[in-house]
């Protein structure tokens, strides 16, 4: 196990939360039956796309400008939202998982498809605990698609069987073992059912869990 790639929501810290409330306030004022359980449809899936996905929930068609003026009013909740973030919103573990990384000189990379991770990993403080963070601008394609995690283990300049991969969406874990890295889901066994290892909470992580459980994938 070389390097060790995160997912940023649901995983690092609990923005996961945020972006629902974001997204239920504009479902709300459109009308639209949005509940957490369609929500988990969203986990890891990009804003425009997040976005078209809700409005599949009813049969109003918008323009592209309409689409993006509503996907801008999401986001400035959301930003709303993330201005409050301090070191305290870290989810249990992962600053001492980080930590024990950094110590043992394993890599460490942040996958997410947030456009605001960077400053979500500001505010949190955690920004120096990571070797790269991938520019989500310059991917192509959104997960369940690998070229994310495969991107970050190319700037780190590691094989992908050589990572683990940690996730709370499903989109995510599919992501993570399309690129042939070992997948950890945070969450229940159901809605992580395709993962190597599965933990009920962020607590549970640490370097020698991983490194028990890591199994390099063979192509
Ligand atoms: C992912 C979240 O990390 O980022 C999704 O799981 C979100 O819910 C996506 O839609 C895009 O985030 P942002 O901040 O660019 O709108
Ligand atoms: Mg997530």
């Amino acid at each position: 196990m070389k390097a060790v790639i995160f997912d940023l929501d649901g995983v690092i810290t609990d923005t996961a939360e945020y972006h629902y409330l974001a997204w239920k306030s504009l479902a709300d004022e459109l009308n639209l039956p949005f509940d957490k359980e369609f929500n988990e449809k969203l986990k890891g899936v990009s804003r425009m796309e997040s976005l078209e996905l809700i409005l599949s929930l009813g049969d109003t068609a918008y323009s592209d400008e309409e689409k993006k003026a509503l996907a801008e009013k999401k986001n400035d909740l959301y930003k709303e939202m993330i201005a409050k973030v301090t070191p305290a919103d870290l989810l249990p573990g992962i600053e001492a998982l980080l930590k024990e990384l950094q110590e043992a000189g394993i890599g460490t990379a942040l996958a997410s498809a947030s456009k605001n991770a960077p400053f979500i990993l500001d505010r949190l403080g955690v920004t120096h605990y990571f070797n790269h963070v991938v520019d989500v601008n310059l991917i192509k394609q959104g997960k369940p698609d690998p070229e994310i995690f495969l991107t970050g283990a190319a700037k780190l300049g590691v094989l992908p069987e050589e990572c683990v991969g940690i996730e709370d969406a499903e989109a995510g874990i599919e992501s993570i073992l399309s690129a042939g890295m070992y997948a950890v889901g945070v969450g229940t066994p159901a809605q992580m059912q395709k993962a190597d290892l599965i933990v009920s909470s962020t607590a549970e992580l640490s370097l020698s869990l991983l490194k028990e459980n890591f199994k390099q994938k063979t192509k």
